[in-house]
């Protein structure tokens, strides 16, 4: 099993490769992946990676909107100085066929290294690049919260793939002003009698 070489807004990730012996590998989940671990894995652990910020940017065909009503989910997009807290997962490399469907809209896997607390690793994270087919980056943040309230998809209401992230990223303490500001944005237009995805 192989990833491409991914480079990522001038950002320098190295290749993924993965042997028919290859040992467990570190996934860094920054998304659904945080609250929505549906494979197996043996060891669940906080994690951090610099240079890169959590954005509500990429489009979602398949999940949380549909081709003709795209949902908005997030990527990673590189930044100097940031840093984004997740959860890493170590897996199996024979779960990557499952993560590379459930991925499959626009999402490349890449190598990163990871930061614990107490040490750090190289892993593995998906992000989606600003020229794959489904990527709609920055809008000011009403219209994203907007979209996020109407859209819907076969995963379910998008606001829901938003509360849940917003929830876990406060139970991981993890500061994420994008995330809570459209969250808070989203819920004032449900108070205020938004019509929504239903
Ligand atoms: C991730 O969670 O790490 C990738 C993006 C997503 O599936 O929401």
């Amino acid at each position: 099993m192989q990833a491409r070489l991914c480079s990522i807004g001038g950002a320098l990730l190295s290749e993924v490769r993965f042997g028919a012996d290859a040992a467990p590998v570190w996934v860094f989940g920054y998304g659904s992946l945080i609250w929505r671990p549906d494979f197996p894995f043996a060891e669940r652990k906080r994690a951090r990676i610099d240079g890169w910020v959590r954005r509500f940017w990429q489009g979602s065909h398949d999940h949380r909107g549909t081709p003709d009503a795209p949902g908005r989910v997030v990527t990673l997009i590189p930044q100097a100085n940031a840093r984004c807290v997740g959860i890493a997962y170590l897996i199996e490399h024979d779960v990557f066929d499952h993560l590379d469907h459930r991925e499959k809209n626009g999402y490349e896997r890449c190598g990163v290294t990871l930061e614990f607390g107490d040490g750090r690793t190289d892993g593995v994270m998906y992000v989606a690049p600003h020229d794959n087919h489904a990527f709609l980056g920055d809008a000011p943040l009403d219209a994203i919260a907007r979209q996020i309230l109407v859209s819907r998809g076969p995963s379910g209401a998008n606001v829901e793939y938003l509360y849940e992230l917003a929830r876990a990223l406060r139970d991981l303490d993890a500061d994420d002003r994008h995330v809570f500001e459209l969250e808070a944005r989203v819920k004032s237009l449900e108070l205020d009698g938004h019509p929504t995805a239903a």
